[in-house]
């Protein structure tokens, strides 16, 4: 028979009370118990990183962290990425929504809440990441649809508009302007041909 716990979790900015079995992970109190179905069950064991979630801003993997251990720390989970951005004096979603949005760095979706807080934690920590570092933070993420170069385009694109940057060829092909025009861009940033906003590449 397995004991009932009652976990205090801060969870995007909220104190929650919340009762569960003692050995539940953190993802299973996510989405179970507090309906936070953002965070995705993949693999469920620490392959796959569908379950990213950060705790004090760091990327965790949340199938395979007992949720009593998440007590006391500070968790984010993509519903709360435009909350937070919007408290923090930002305007409508997190650079980092906007930009796989703008580079069509998804298509089933279901990566994509995993990479995005793995992406928005190395901006925190990194003001400028490069090529490498950005596929490197995000090497624990797997995604079965994108081919992965959209992704790290937009995490690129995000660096590049904070630092007032212009992107230019051959980055950011696929990646639309941001509304209002970005640098050098009219209806999608770079030079391809056709421009526009493309879905991944398969
Ligand atoms: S679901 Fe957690 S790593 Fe795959
Ligand atoms: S797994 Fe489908 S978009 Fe990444």
């Amino acid at each position: 028979m397995c004991r009932m716990r009652t976990l205090v979790l801060s969870v995007n900015g909220d104190r929650l009370e919340v009762a569960a079995p003692d050995h539940w992970t953190l993802l299973e109190v996510l989405r179970y118990r507090l309906g936070l179905t953002g965070s995705k069950q993949g693999c469920d064991k620490g392959d796959c990183g569908a379950c990213t979630v950060l705790l004090d801003g760091a990327p965790v993997l949340s199938c395979i962290t007992v949720a009593a251990l998440a007590e006391g720390r500070r968790i984010t989970t993509i519903e709360g990425l435009m909350p937070l951005h919007v408290a923090a004096g930002g305007r409508g979603a997190d650079p980092v929504q906007d930009a796989f949005d703008r580079c069509g760095a998804l298509q089933c979706g279901f990566c994509q809440s995993g990479m995005m807080l793995s992406a928005r934690a190395l901006l925190d920590r990194s003001r400028d990441p490069s090529r490498d570092e950005i596929a490197r933070a995000l090497s624990g993420n797997l995604c079965r649809c994108t081919g992965y170069t959209q992704i790290l385009e937009a995490v690129e694109l995000v660096a590049a508009e904070r630092a007032g940057r212009a992107p230019a060829p051959p980055h950011w092909q696929a990646c639309r302007a941001a509304p209002g025009g970005a640098p050098g861009a009219a209806g999608s940033i770079g030079s391809a041909p056709g421009g526009g906003g493309g879905k991944g590449k398969g």
